[in-house]
């Protein structure tokens, strides 16, 4: 049963769902994202609301169900530990090889098939003074901070101070180092190339257009070092059939950039996702060569976009207020039923 403060809190982040698309859709996504990150007062009001939703009623509900382990932050920990201290990076590394003798049948080298740079091969994960370095992206409260394998950035618009770092991810530089602002508690500037791990949990649906998630994993991937890797939750309580294709037009889409899928798995309320950036951009791209893409079908019609389920309700003027009501409670069901908000 959800209490009223539970209800309280869920409504603040139903609120700032619904107004940032439905500014999308009056304005266009860029003024509307720039009003709202303008916005700090209701930013922060999110953040301790989803921090408190996440650290107390989906905790207790966690813990107590039998999907304990299987929780986000835990399905990210054991994927790093599977590709970085049970031999997962050297397996795909071999892969890699194996694939590109295949492609090299026929072998001339233009700039796609330069290995890029291969950086984390020298690197010893099971030596425990080496961490594992992890960007979380809409991190809001930092959930990865209290693991002792990770050494986190944590960034968001405006999540819990002392705990995470202001950034916005869509506009952030990237260059050769990181910048920070004069008080430090904002980051201008992301290094290229030098992250073993992106997580986006639970952020790209913050977006409200395609073409802004498909900014933010091309930026994913100019962060990741050459078979580092990004980790992708979504929420979803569908059966694993119901967005399939959606799914794969994200493989399509990220394997373009230059990742590869290397884990897939449905739980009960969310995707989950784990894409290696290749040492040899052409390994990558050879799943989505493969592939024969229906015409006409809008989940292809542009290489630069992202699309979630969200993206293809409209909103009418005259049902706006109908269509919004439902809406809400679509989205809740959609992003945060994984919380004990679903009581059927
Ligand atoms: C639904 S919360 C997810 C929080 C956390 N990752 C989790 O799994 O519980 C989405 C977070 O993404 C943040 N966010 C959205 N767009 C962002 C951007 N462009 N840059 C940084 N953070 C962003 C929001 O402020 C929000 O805290």
């Amino acid at each position: 049963m959800a209490t009223e403060e539970h209800k309280y809190l869920a409504d603040i982040i139903k609120a700032t769902h619904a107004t940032l698309r439905e500014e999308a859709q009056s304005y266009g996504p860029e003024i509307a994202w720039e009003r709202h990150v303008t916005r700090k007062d209701i930013l922060q009001k999110y953040a301790s609301s989803m921090h408190k939703l996440a650290t107390t009623y989906w905790l207790e509900n966690n813990l107590t169900s039998d999907n304990a382990t299987l929780c986000r932050v835990q399905w990210v920990k054991s994927q790093c530990e599977e590709y970085f201290l049970n031999g997962g990076l050297q397996k795909y590394n071999e892969r890699e090889k194996d694939i590109m003798e295949k492609i090299n049948v026929d072998f001339i080298q233009t700039e796609d098939e330069q290995p890029v740079n291969n950086g984390l091969q020298s690197r010893n994960f099971v030596d425990p003074t080496q961490k594992i370095i992890l960007l979380d992206v809409g991190s809001c409260y930092n959930p990865f901070g209290t693991l002792d394998m990770f050494d986190v950035t944590a960034i968001d618009l405006n999540g819990i101070p002392e705990k995470v770092l202001c950034c916005d991810f869509l506009n952030v530089n990237v260059g050769k180092e990181k910048r920070f602002s004069a008080d430090k508690h904002e980051l201008l500037q992301l290094p290229q190339d030098s992250y073993d791990v992106v997580v986006f949990s639970l952020f790209l649906e913050y977006l409200p257009c395609p073409k802004q998630r498909y900014i933010c994993c091309k930026k994913a991937y100019d962060l990741l070092q050459p078979g580092g890797i990004l980790l992708i939750i979504s929420p979803d309580s569908k059966h694993v059939g119901a967005n399939a294709k959606l799914i794969k037009s994200w493989r399509y889409v990220l394997s373009k950039l230059g990742f590869m899928r290397i884990k897939y798995e449905k739980l009960r309320h969310i995707h989950c996702l784990v894409f290696r950036k290749c040492i040899f951009k052409q390994v990558a791209m050879r799943w989505a060569n493969m592939q024969t893409i229906p015409e006409n079908n809008p989940l292809y019609q542009d290489d630069v976009a992202f699309f979630i389920p969200q993206d293809f309700r409209n909103i009418s003027c005259e049902d706006k207020q109908e269509e919004r009501q439902m809406y809400n409670e679509e989205e809740m069901t959609c992003m945060f039923n994984e919380l004990p908000f679903d009581e059927t």
